[in-house]
């Protein structure tokens, strides 16, 4: 199942990402992250793992793709099959504990180009990309919503919003649910940074709240190991159970969430 992790800049993405993909395969699957936010990071280092080289480099780099997409008028196919998560090269990837780490690529230097090259590969890729049954992708979206312009989700099987106590990230929860069901994807909400205060008020404020899957507690371990940038292991307290439910529940309704994505194709 191909998960697309989206949201506002700081509602955290990555932190749900890493802790689902260590929850997922805690649980015995074999779990891809796919980092392809240009801005940040972070990921790798709560992952506890090296930043691979970008994919965008065994592409022949960032100007190179953006040639190939120029010379084509922007039709160019990067990927004439499909692809597994063992097809992609040890170079652009990390592995550690069931985990695969790859990114697009990240912006090195000032004016260097904006990051579209990056964003249409990924896009392809994702599309491209087959997973076995015991097989999870995480994609660690950018802040906003661009990557519903580029079609970045067109090739995933479930939204997956992180709302945190914010106006804007409730605001967007409308937004994000609207663009999911333009292209017929599932959406769900997670809840993030909720304390018992707020926790009413939030999903009150969320659009829809029978799309809540999940609420993970603001936690302060959490909030120091964001803070140096340590691996997180989302410790043994509500907050952990609340992934480890989140990861079951994504289990349990995989194959719905499956077949919302074949009935799309049909
Ligand atoms: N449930 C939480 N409790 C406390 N702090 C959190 C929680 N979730 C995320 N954070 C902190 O919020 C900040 C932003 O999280 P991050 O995952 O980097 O966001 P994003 O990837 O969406 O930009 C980080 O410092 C992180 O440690
Ligand atoms: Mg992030």
């Amino acid at each position: 199942m191909k998960i697309s992790v989206c949201g506002k800049g700081g509602c955290g993405k990555s932190t749900l990402v890493t802790l689902l993909a260590k929850e997922l395969a805690a649980m015995g699957k074999r779990v891809l992250v796919i980092d392809t936010d240009e801005s940040n990071y972070g990921l790798h280092k709560q992952l506890g793992v090296e930043l691979p080289e970008d994919f965008t480099a065994y592409f022949g780099g960032k100007q190179k793709v953006l040639g190939d997409m120029m010379m084509s008028n922007f039709t160019h196919q990067f990927f004439a099959t499909t692809w597994g998560i063992d097809d992609i090269p040890a170079s652009c990837s990390v592995e550690k504990d069931n985990i695969i780490l790859m990114s697009s690529g990240k912006i090195h230097e000032a004016n260097e180009g904006c990051a579209c090259p990056m964003g249409t590969l990924m896009t392809q890729f994702i599309d491209h990309l087959t997973l076995g049954p015991d097989e999870y992708a995480l994609i660690d979206m950018e802040a906003g919503i661009e990557h519903f312009g580029r079609g970045t989700n067109n090739g995933t099987d479930l939204v997956l919003m992180v709302v945190d106590p914010s106006f804007e990230s409730l605001r967007l929860t409308g937004k994000i649910k609207e663009l999911s069901e333009s292209i017929d994807k599932p959406i769900r909400f997670v809840l993030n940074k909720v304390t018992p205060e707020i926790r009413q008020l939030m999903r009150n404020q969320v659009c829809d709240d029978t799309a809540i899957i999940a609420e993970l507690p603001a936690d302060g371990d959490l909030m120091t190991a964001g803070l140096i940038g340590a691996e997180l292991d989302g410790g043994d307290g509500a907050l952990k159970e609340a992934i480890r439910q989140l990861a079951v529940s994504l289990e349990a309704s995989r194959d719905q969430f499956k077949d919302s994505f074949i009935a799309d194709l049909a």
